[in-house]
């Protein structure tokens, strides 16, 4: 062990650490409880807009922007813009990733207002596809009528997560789940996977490398650090990003070790443990899938979300953990020989990769935190 780790371990273990929490009130239950509020009231609402609406807002989403506004005309028709400024222009410049994030987003909408006995009826870009970047031009506009098909894969949404603790690498994946989740994404995109040997490896070390990559980029690494929230009094107070939980997380914040400051500065240990903790990522994925598009539309990347969420679905059902790796896929200069690499081994024949994720058996991780329905809706009606 280095020094400077074993002093970093001897901080952890320190009753400065201790006294820190404990003076400003620190308790050992930390959980974002009213962060995660949207989770139990999916659902519960009086009208159909709304009950379906409440449940497509527990979309993935890149960074847990929950880039999402909804217009609401009546009870049975409403308007989905995105969010200007809920946008990722550093690691997003294009507007891709967050567009997908609105397809996920719709076939919640879809299944949930089937699931409530309502076909729903979606138009995406009524006004055009907006290019280079999404603009304020309308995402969808959706209604609701009588009808309507239920989706088993619906009941799996209250347990769907985003699975970011290390995956048992004693445990394959077994292809009859991969392959179920290609069934269940569809074929409006083509999906791959691999699940063992060389090809697996070398995706581990792409993947790896690509976390480095965005993380060594002042730019990209800063954006993920300004939507970074520490503990519970953050959560509560924004209940988006990337939220991390837990008594010890929490405590070296208050003890100024772990903090967006910190892990922005390439000299601290800080920076160091948050690449060893990304290497995990790509080190124990026993599987990857992965979805390509022939073109890049517009409509293409909304088909992306919706198969993704389909495939997220089907995965849960199966018991696995699952975590997109989107690093490699990101348009932005520093990014583009790794995203020419990941493009000429999984999509050697054209296309757009939309999504990386990886796959295997995890402990549990619990709800990522949503902001209210209500903080997400403009009313017209
Ligand atoms: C297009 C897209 C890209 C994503 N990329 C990543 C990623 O690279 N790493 C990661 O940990 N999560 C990634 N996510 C997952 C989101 O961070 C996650 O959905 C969000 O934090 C909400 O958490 P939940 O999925 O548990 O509800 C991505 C999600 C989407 C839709």
């Amino acid at each position: 062990m280095t020094s400077s780790r074993r002093r970093f371990l001897q901080i952890l273990g320190s009753s400065a650490v201790i006294l820190a929490a404990a003076g400003t009130g620190f308790v050992l239950t930390r959980e974002p409880v009213g962060a995660r509020a949207p989770w139990r009231n999916a659902g519960s609402y009086p009208d159909p807009m709304r009950r379906a609406l409440s449940w497509a807002v527990l979309a993935p989403n890149p960074h847990n922007r929950q880039p999402w506004i909804v217009d609401l005309i009546s009870e049975t028709e409403a308007v989905l813009y995105c969010d200007m400024d809920r946008r990722l222009p550093e690691t997003d410049p294009f507007d891709r990733q967050i567009t997908i994030g609105l397809g996920c987003f719709l076939e919640i909408f879809r299944q949930a207002a089937a699931e409530d006995g309502f076909a729903a009826e979606v138009e995406v870009f009524p006004e055009g596809e907006p290019q280079p970047r999404l603009d304020q031009r309308p995402v969808a506009r959706m209604s609701l009528t009588p009808g309507g098909e239920a989706d088993p894969l619906f009941a799996f949404i209250p347990d769907r997560r985003t699975n970011r603790n290390p995956y048992d690498t004693e445990r394959d994946v077994p292809e009859t789940a991969l392959a179920a989740m290609q069934t269940a994404a569809g074929d409006r995109l083509s999906t791959g996977f691999v699940a063992s040997g060389a090809r697996r490896d070398a995706l581990r070390s792409l993947c790896q490398e690509a976390s480095r990559v965005e993380q060594i980029t002042p730019a990209t690494w800063q954006e993920s650090l300004d939507v970074m929230r520490i503990g519970r009094r953050q959560i509560e107070a924004h209940p988006d990003g990337i939220a991390i939980t837990g008594a010890m997380m929490e405590a070296l914040q208050i003890a100024g070790i772990m903090t967006t400051e910190t892990m922005a500065d390439p000299d601290h240990r800080a920076f160091g443990e948050s690449l060893s903790m990304q290497a995990g990522w790509s080190q124990t994925a026993m599987a990857f899938f992965w979805m390509r598009t022939s073109s890049n539309t517009r409509a293409e990347q909304i088909d992306a979300g919706a198969a993704y969420l389909r495939a997220a679905l089907s995965a849960t059902r199966d018991g696995l953990a699952m975590q997109p790796m989107s690093q490699s896929l990101q348009e932005y200069p520093e990014m583009a020989e790794l995203y020419r690499e990941v493009h000429q081994r999984l999509a050697p024949e054209g296309g757009t990769l939309q999504m990386l994720a990886r796959l295997g058996y995890a402990r549990p991780v619990s709800e990522a935190p949503r902001w209210p329905l209500e903080t997400r809706l403009r009313e017209s009606a």
